[in-house]
């Protein structure tokens, strides 16, 4: 029926476990449990979430299994995420219908039904706070390392045009940071330089300047390591040109190990 609510989102590995998180991110566990109120009061069938921690090398990837379950322990980070057990349930005709439209642009874009597949923490993080239920379906995307800026933003036009007129509600999710030079030091914000940078792209988001933020986003990633080279913030961007007008708001943004963390939330005006 529509797509109803965008996000952009953060995955903090150091997020998971709500009770664990340290005083600095307590606005982002803040901002996450705003985004799940916006979220719920739009009720979405479905959530398509793409994940800056699942990297493909040649292809997109649409995970189209049925139901998402399996237990999760980082290999980035196994410490810190040890043994999280998750249970989505999926929507493979939606998965199939994106990877279809990604196709039809010209773009290699797979579906795939495997529940012995287990999410990255970019999914999992996030979804521990959008929806700690586990009551809407999930599919869940990669960001694919050979497609450059262009080609990432004409998936998210693929993805928002068949989100717009698919049979669901549906929201989408982008999981990842923005400026990310990481140093060693979970405290650690961005530099001066990178957080103006941040501020600056954010501004043009929520004045609903897309062209402007797709101009800038090229550069900007460079200058300032945007997490995944600045993909998932061009699907991103391609998902809010098929949108229509919107009201952007930030709810939070902090550092974590010299990345910056912005939770925004994109709902239809
Ligand atoms: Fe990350």
């Amino acid at each position: 029926m529509s797509l109803d609510l965008a996000l952009l989102c953060t995955h903090t590995p150091r997020m998971c476990h709500r009770d664990r998180v340290a005083p600095f991110q307590q606005p982002l566990v803040k901002a996450m449990d705003t985004a799940s109120e916006q979220l719920h009061r739009v009720n979405p069938d479905v959530v398509v979430l793409i994940s800056c921690h699942w990297m493909s090398t040649f292809d997109h990837y649409v995970d189209a299994t049925p139901v998402h379950q399996a237990v999760l322990t980082a290999e980035e980070c196994p410490d810190m995420i040890s043994q999280v057990p998750y249970r989505y349930r999926g929507d493979k005709e939606l998965g199939e219908s994106l990877a279809e439209a990604g196709r039809a642009s010209g773009i290699p874009v797979k579906p795939f039904d495997d529940p012995a597949y287990v999410w990255d923490y970019g999914t999992v993080v996030p979804l521990r706070y959008l929806d700690p239920r586990e009551q809407i379906s999930v599919i869940s995307l990669s960001v694919c390392w050979s497609a450059d800026l262009d080609e990432s933003y004409r998936w998210g036009q693929a993805i928002g045009q068949t989100l717009q007129r698919s049979g669901r509600r549906a929201a989408f999710a982008a999981s990842g940071a923005l400026s990310h030079n990481l140093v060693r030091g979970p405290e650690q914000w961005p530099t001066t330089m990178e957080m103006a940078l941040d501020q600056t792209f954010i501004d043009l988001l929520k004045q609903e300047k897309l062209e402007d933020a797709r101009q800038m986003l090229p550069p900007f990633a460079q200058a300032a390591k945007v997490e995944s080279g600045g993909r998932h913030v061009a699907v991103l961007l391609g998902v809010l040109s098929q949108y229509g007008p919107y009201n952007a708001e930030l709810l939070g943004y902090a550092q974590s190990s010299g990345s910056g963390n912005p939770v925004m939330t994109f709902s239809r005006r």
